[in-house]
């Protein structure tokens, strides 16, 4: 699949968005080996710390479905944003943890943009399981 369906899939996903706070809906997709995907939107809560991203969502609907890190191969994420959205703090070291290295990352808007980057451009010296030995 190329990187321009996982995208729209992503734009696609967004529609499911919940965001009556921010007003800023945020849509991703998750690909796997097999051809499937996960989606996710941002879900979030009066109580706004408990809000919860489209990116995390979108690994947690695939692990949900059985899927296991080694089936995973890219993720896309998109908002109605100038460049590119980038992924949130939390959602890196999310992603660090649950998508394998090599996977790409395709950071998406409305607008067509699509810049393709992976996990260890958006979060180096990410903490690991590595580090808890
Ligand atoms: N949001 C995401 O869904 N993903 C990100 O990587 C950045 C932020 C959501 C969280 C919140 O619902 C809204 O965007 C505004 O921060």
């Amino acid at each position: 699949m190329e990187s321009k369906e996982l995208v729209s899939k992503a734009i696609e996903a967004r529609k499911l968005s919940y965001s009556p706070y921010s007003h800023f809906a945020v849509g991703a997709a998750v690909l796997c080996k097999d051809g499937s995907v996960y989606l996710g939107a941002n879900v979030e809560n009066s109580a706004y710390p408990l809000c919860m991203c489209a990116e995390r969502n979108a690994l947690y609907h695939a692990m949900m479905e059985g899927k296991k890190k080694e089936d995973l191969v890219a993720l896309a994420l998109a908002a109605d944003t100038d460049g590119p959205c980038s992924p949130c703090g939390a959602c890196r070291q999310v992603i660090s943890e649950l998508l394998p290295k090599e996977a790409k990352i395709y950071m998406g808007n409305l607008k067509g943009a699509i810049q393709e980057t992976n996990i260890s451009e958006l979060l180096p010296f990410a903490f690991s399981e590595d580090d808890l030995k």
